[in-house]
C-alpha cells in the first residue's frame, strides 16, 4: 500500500505579504481555485492502490487543513498536529510511525504541500517506477533537470542506471550548496535538483534515520505513542516532540544514505518558492506581465502586479514585483525575490 504523507508545516516567508504565519503559502490559492494543499492531494487521484493521506502540519493550522480536505471530499488517514516545527525529518518520522499502525510496511510517498506540477500523468509514471524500487528497499527521490544555479535546492549527482529505466543510483546528494558550487554542478551536466518528493518503505526510512539520527527516531516514536486523538486530529505529544532535534530529511538521511535512487521527473515541476516563480508559471499578457486584481499599466513589462484591495498603477517599469494586500505592499526587482524572507525576519525582530 502507498500512503501519501503531505508535509504542510512550512512558513512560506518568501511569498510575504500574501503568505503569513496564519495563512502560509500551502494553505492559500496561488494558481487556481484550489489551495496548494488541495492541489497536492487532488494530483494523486487516479493513481491505483493509493491509501488515504496523512497530512502533518502545525496545530495552529488544523481547522484550515481539515476544512480544505473536507471541501474536496478527502477523508485523511490522519491530520497530525505538531506543537512546534522541527523541520521535515521529525515530521516524516512521526508520520511513518503513524502509518505503521495500519500496515506492516507501507510505502510512503512524501509530498511537500506547496509545489505545482503541470503534467500529472508523468508524475504518476515516475511514482509507479518509484513504488517498485521502494518495495525493493531503495530510498527514492525525484530529480529535476536544473535550469539555474539555485542555492535553495538539493543537488543530486547521477550514478549508474539501476533498472535500465530512468532510475539511477544517487552518487552524491548535496543539500543547498553555495552559489559557486551550484554553478559548477549545473555547468557539469551531471547533477539534478532534488524535487523534495520522496518514496520509501516506512521501515527502510526509519532504519536509515535510526542509523544517522537516532534521537529523532526515539523522540518521534514517543511523540506518537503518547500522542492523542482529538476530534479529527492526532496531536503529537508536546513534551516528546519538543525535545526532538531539528533537521530536514535531506540533511538527516538523503545526504548520507547509500540506498538512494533518483528517478528523473519532467512534469513541469515548480516549487513556487518566490514571487519570481509565481511570475514564471503565471499566464502572461502581451507585455510579459502577470496581473491580478485592479491593475493599470503604461509601458510596463515582465513584471508581476497583484492587488487585493486597492488599484495598482505602474508606469515605465520592467522585471518588477508589486504585491498589494490590505495591510502591506511589497515592491522588489524580480531577481531579488529570494530576499523577501529577509523582510519577514526583520519584521519579526522588530516586534
Ligand atoms: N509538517 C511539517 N513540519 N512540514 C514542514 C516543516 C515542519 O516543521 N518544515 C517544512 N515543512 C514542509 C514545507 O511546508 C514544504 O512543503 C516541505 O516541508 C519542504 O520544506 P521546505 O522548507 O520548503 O524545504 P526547502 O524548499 O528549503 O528544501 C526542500 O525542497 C527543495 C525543493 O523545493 C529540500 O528537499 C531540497 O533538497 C529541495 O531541492
Ligand atoms: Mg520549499
Amino acid at each position: 500500500m502507498v500512503i501519501p504523507v503531505i508535509l504542510a508545516g512550512g512558513s512560506g516567508t518568501r511569498l510575504w505579504p500574501l503568505s503569513r504565519e496564519l495563512h502560509p503559502k500551502q494553505l492559500i490559492g496561488l494558481i487556481n481555485e484550489y489551495t496548494m494543499l488541495q492541489n497536492t492531494v487532488l494530483r494523486l487521484s487516479g493513481f491505483e492502490a493509493m491509501g488515504r493521506p496523512i497530512v502533518i502540519c502545525n496545530e495552529n493550522h488544523r481547522f484550515m487543513v481539515a476544512e480544505q480536505l473536507r471541501s474536496i471530499g478527502i477523508d485523511p488517514l490522519a491530520i497530525m498536529l505538531e506543537p512546534v516545527g522541527r523541520n521535515t525529518a521529525p515530521a516524516l518520522a512521526a508520520a511513518a510511525f503513524k502509518a505503521l499502525e495500519v500496515d506492516e510496511n507501507p510505502t510512503l510517498l512524501v509530498l511537500p504541500a506547496d509545489h505545482t506540477i503541470t503534467h500529472t500523468e508523468k508524475l504518476h509514471d515516475a511514482m509507479r517506477e518509484g513504488r517498485d524500487l521502494a518495495e525493493a528497499g531503495r530510498l527514492i527521490t525525484f530529480g529535476i533537470v536544473p535550469e539555474s544555479a539555485e542555492t535553495g535546492y538539493g543537488y543530486i549527482r547521477k550514478g549508474a542506471s539501476v533498472n535500465g529505466g530512468s532510475a539511477v543510483v544517487i552518487d552524491r546528494f548535496v543539500e543547498k550548496p553555495d552559489l559557486e558550487t551550484a554553478e559548477s554542478y549545473v555547468a557539469s551536466g551531471e547533477y539534478c535538483w532534488n524535487s523534495g518528493m520522496f518514496m520509501f518503505g516506512c521501515r527502510e526510512v526509519l532504519g536509515e534515520l535510526e542509523r544517522f539520527a537516532p534521537e529523532i527516531v526515539a523522540t518521534c516514536r514517543e511523540a506518537v505513542e503518547k500522542g492523542a486523538s482529538d476530534l479529527d486530529f492526532f496531536r503529537l505529544d508536546n513534551e516528546a516532540f519538543s525535545a526532538c532535534p531539528e533537521d530536514s530529511i535531506d540533511y538527516a538521511v538523503m545526504e548520507k544514505t547509500d540506498k538512494g535512487v533518483m528517478i528523473s521527473l519532467a512534469a513541469g515541476w515548480n516549487d513556487v518558492g518566490s514571487w519570481d516563480a509565481i511570475w514564471q508559471i503565471g499566464n502572461k499578457d502581451e507585455n510579459g506581465n502577470v496581473v491580478k486584481g485592479d491593475v493599470v499599466t503604461h509601458d510596463v513589462s515582465s513584471s508581476l502586479l497583484q492587488g487585493e484591495s486597492r488599484m495598482i498603477a505602474a508606469v515605465g517599469i520592467e522585471d518588477m514585483i508589486i504585491v498589494e494586500t490590505k495591510d502591506a505592499v511589497l515592491v522588489a526587482p524580480r531577481n531579488r525575490g529570494q530576499d523577501v524572507k529577509k523582510i519577514v525576519s526583520q519584521l519579526k525582530a522588530d516586534t
